[in-house]
């Protein structure tokens, strides 16, 4: 899988890239990641990529000129399954998106600045708008790189499995079960006797009580949705 990343910002999205699960993927093979400078395609002195909006208003806007140069740069080389601008009124990200953008071959995300991105560039080249909820950050490259973390650990080979996906909360719909490490007592506190019990059936139970006990308590809305698994 490559993940392609459009930016102004190329350095907003160098450490969270570069670091633990997202680093050994990429250094395993499992994943390309590519960040490439928007002002690579900006042609005055000034590298410019923004201007401020026709017909007033407050912020900057992206110009389309140095987007649809560099997007088309980009699909010269290979074809992308989608075009995803991060944007705050997409389409909210979760983890059924998560899945089913795991699956794809090659991913185009294309960060915004908040205040927008000139409606032609949305209109000619974005095939998808993705939000990751109902806040507003200064631009789409904190988003680019949550919805990277998110997608990268779900391609087969990328968790080794002690730390597998498919027990992750979101994954069948509930909350996680609570954890526990050595030692079995600490500061008074203990681990659950069932847990040191060696009785697997017993723990699997019970971690499954605790899922559907912390998630009526915490998130009533999720069990009341279909679930996925
Ligand atoms: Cl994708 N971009 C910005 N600028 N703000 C956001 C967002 C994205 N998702 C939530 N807030």
């Amino acid at each position: 899988m490559r993940i392609d990343i459009v930016t102004g910002l190329p350095k907003l999205l160098e450490s969270p890239l570069q670091e633990s699960i997202l680093r050994r993927a990429q250094d395993k093979g499992k994943v390309e990641i590519v960040v490439t400078d928007l002002r690579r395609f900006a042609h005055d002195k000034h590298q410019t990529i923004d201007d401020t909006p026709y017909g007033g208003g407050s912020g900057m806007i992206l110009k389309p000129g140095p987007i649809f140069e560099c997007i088309e740069s980009l699909k010269a080389d290979r074809q992308y399954d989608e075009i995803i601008l991060l944007t705050p009124d997409g389409e909210q990200f979760n983890q059924g998106l998560a899945n089913e953008l795991s699956l794809k071959e090659n991913l185009l995300l294309v960060c915004g600045h908040y205040k927008g991105v000139d409606e032609r560039v949305r209109e000619a080249l974005i095939t998808r708008e993705i939000s990751i909820g109902d806040y507003v950050l200064t631009g789409g490259e904190l988003a680019a790189a949550v919805v990277t973390d998110a997608i990268v650990r779900l391609v087969p080979g990328v968790l080794n499995d002690s730390e597998s996906a498919l027990s992750d909360s979101f994954q069948d719909g509930l909350l996680g079960s609570p954890h526990y490490t050595r030692p079995p007592e600490y500061r008074g506190i203990k681990v659950p006797e069932v847990l040191l019990s060696g009785n697997h059936a017993e723990i699997e139970k019970w971690r499954q009580e605790q899922r559907l006990e912390r998630t009526r308590k915490r998130r009533k809305d999720l069990l009341n949705r279909e679930r996925r698994a």
